[in-house]
């Protein structure tokens, strides 16, 4: 970053609000260019920036729902900030290698959403702390997403896709989002009140989340180049059968069922087919924990649970190896569910799970 190419982004005291999300469906299709349908949650983060020169070349956050103060030289480099500051220095870090300035000043943080919940925490930090340092500029959502998946691909060392960002970003109040990976397009599905979506956080940590994530990726790398294609969207969806390798065709089948029920559930979203949409979040769940082996059997029980209580249908929602089920009900069933599932799910030897009704909130936005 030269002085002469960068552009000053110091801003007045700035309030930024970004939310977490939940996936209806498509589950690790977004890193291999496919679809995904979330919704923007209604918890999100907020981040108050007070940019202040007295204290040196750095950024001092601090945070409702951690200890202690994080601080950021603006200069910081991977690997020099780890814990939850991380997310906030990688924005530091990814934010100048993109040639933006960034001020230093105070941070302070409050959020709403559960961490390690499933439910995208870390995006709605990141875009929050992105939209606060951000606010004078004119960066785009996608730029903004592209920022923050930086910051925590390179910065933090997940290799996440753009799913949570993404969601956070265009996020909107009854509205879900059908994301295109490949075009990086976002079509708005309206949601109405005709379903209850119920969240169940299983309360059980992400166990070998990290390196099992990353070893899901590297599979579905390999299958595409097995199949001489740079990803899975470029191929039909029975290409998996040419697979020599077992793991790799039932990674590649999950991947290839999952694009195609990502887009029947956006038709059935839109006619209002919940019964169908059901169908597909539980046939969604199916390849999940048969083919793509990201499930925990606390997860299995809690979606088995929620429909044998009458949800329409329910699913693992998130990265996986633990985190949160999505469901979908009647309101009689909603109310069912919250009070039995707990139960059943805590004396088959599980953590009592948390259920919360949640609707699709607003995207992130400047307060
Ligand atoms: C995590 C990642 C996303 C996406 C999901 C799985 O949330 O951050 O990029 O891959 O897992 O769909």
């Amino acid at each position: 970053m030269s002085a002469t190419t960068s552009r000053d982004i110091g801003a007045p005291t700035v309030t930024a609000y970004a939310p977490g999300r939940v996936n209806l469906i498509g589950e690790h299709t977004d890193y291999n260019l496919g679809y995904a349908l979330p919704i923007a949650l209604d918890l999100g983060t907020t981040v108050t920036f007070r940019p202040a020169d007295d204290h040196g070349p750095m950024i001092s956050a601090s945070s409702d729902s951690e200890s202690g103060t994080a601080t950021i030289d603006l200069g910081t480099r991977p690997g020099e900030v780890s814990g939850w500051g991380a997310y906030i220095a990688g924005c530091v870090w990814a934010l100048r290698g993109a040639d933006y300035e960034v001020p230093a000043g105070r941070m302070e943080i409050t959020s709403t959403v559960p961490v390690g919940s499933g439910l995208s925490s870390s995006a709605a930090l990141e875009c929050a702390v992105l939209l606060a340092l951000t606010a004078e500029s004119t960066l785009s959502g996608h730029e903004l997403a592209r920022i923050a998946q930086r910051a925590e691909n390179d910065y933090v060392g997940a290799p996440t896709g753009l799913l949570d960002q993404l969601a956070s970003l265009f996020g909107r109040a009854d509205t879900a989002m059908l994301i295109d990976f490949r075009s990086l397009e976002v079509t708005q599905v309206p949601v109405d009140e005709s379903a209850t979506i119920l969240v169940i956080d299983s309360n059980s940590p992400h166990r070998h989340a990290a390196g099992e994530y990353a070893a899901r990726r590297a599979s579905c790398e390999a299958a595409a180049a097995a199949l001489g294609v740079a990803s899975l969207r470029d191929v039909d969806e029975d290409a998996w059968r040419r697979l020599p390798d077992g793991t790799q065709r039932r990674r590649a089948r999950h991947i290839l069922t999952e694009n195609a029920r990502v887009l029947a559930a956006s038709v059935a979203l839109n006619d209002g087919d919940v019964t169908a949409l059901g169908e597909l979040m539980d046939a969604s769940h199916v390849s999940m924990r048969d083919d793509f082996e990201i499930t925990t059997p606390t997860i299995d029980l809690i979606a088995e649970t929620a429909r044998l209580v009458g949800a329409y249908g329910a699913r693992m929602t998130g990265g996986g190896f633990g985190g949160s089920v999505i469901a979908l009900c009647a309101s009689d069933s909603a109310d069912r569910i919250t009070v039995e599932l707990p139960d059943i799910v805590s004396a088959g030897g599980h953590p009592t799970p948390t259920v919360r009704v949640v609707r699709p909130g607003p995207g992130a936005h400047l307060l």
